[in-house]
């Protein structure tokens, strides 16, 4: 069996500097340590973070004289405004493309636009970047959302930064026809284009796909959807125990990638997992060329 993993895998550079970020505000912590929200959409990676101090809470009212950091999604102005009247310590891991994300949102609606955010109405990014726009913002993932959209005279768009090209660019073609002025950002981040490019080629290339990532992340929702594209057999997984070892055991070509939420412990549970079934099927052939004596 041969096993490919493909380029762009795991950690983007944004959850990258969030759990580096963290890692040193742990090392170094002399006052409690809070997340506000999971860290990082991967259960495993969070349970370790825990085992370290880091406490995950999901209100701000849940923490007093602490440090409070705010994870790779960013949070809405509201809450930044929130904390600071807490007089809590804020380490901002926010990602800096969502942060321009923030800035734009803002910048628009103050000249009056209307804004349109292509995205999941309950994922924090989106709830973050709406509450930079006054919660105003109309929220479409859809086709059926984009036609339901009222004529409007100014829109400016943006996008969750990891939706996929393909939906944002066909939701665009109906949103402009719901405005005289219609500004379009694509904000889909490029380690997100990046990953989704690469997991398109492997996929095409292979008989099966193993996708690793949490079961909430979304970009790594959005790598299996791209691969169901290309690839009849895909499987999303968590964790290596999750593998489906025996239907997996009949391919020949194996392809592996994960998302950006995904430690590369993770994955290397993974590859080594799937390389022991190399290595039995090996040693089972090894074995049945013995000679039976
Ligand atoms: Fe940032 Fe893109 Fe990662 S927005 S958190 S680099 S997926």
């Amino acid at each position: 069996m041969e096993i490919i993993i493909a380029d762009n895998a795991g950690f983007c550079f944004g959850v990258k500097r969030a759990v580096d970020m963290t890692n040193t505000e742990l090392i170094n912590a002399n006052k409690n340590i809070y997340s506000l929200g999971p860290l990082i959409h991967n259960q495993q990676a969070v349970e370790r973070f825990e085992k370290s101090g880091l406490k995950t809470v999901d209100d701000i009212k849940e923490i007093n004289n602490s440090k409070v950091i705010i994870r790779s999604h960013g949070v809405s102005k509201n809450i930044i405004n929130e904390i600071n009247q807490k007089d809590l310590e804020i380490v901002d891991s926010t990602c800096p493309y969502v942060k321009s994300v923030h800035k734009r949102v803002e910048e628009y609606e103050n000249q009056g636009y209307n804004i349109i955010i292509i995205g999941d109405s309950n994922h924090p990014e989106i709830i973050g970047i709406n509450g930079w726009c006054n919660n105003k913002a109309f929220i479409v993932n859809s086709l059926e959302d984009a036609e339901k959209l009222p004529m409007m005279d100014k829109i400016c768009v943006v996008s969750q930064t990891t939706n996929t090209q393909e939906k944002f660019e066909t939701l665009c073609e109906i949103i402009k026809e719901k405005g005289n002025e219609v500004k379009i950002f694509n904000t889909i981040c490029n380690a997100t284009n990046l990953r989704q490019e690469s997991c398109k080629k492997l996929s095409s290339q292979v008989d099966a796909m193993i996708i690793i990532g949490g079961y909430h992340s979304s970009n790594t929702k959005k790598l299996v959807e791209v691969s169901k594209k290309y690839c009849k057999n895909v499987y999303h997984i968590e964790t290596s125990k999750e593998l489906p070892l025996q239907t997996l055991s009949k391919f020949n070509k194996i392809g592996i990638t994960a998302g950006a939420s995904t430690p590369d412990w993770i994955i290397k549970e993974v590859v080594e997992t799937m390389d022991n079934i190399n290595n039995n099927e090996m040693m089972e052939a090894i074995e049945s060329s013995f000679t039976k004596i």
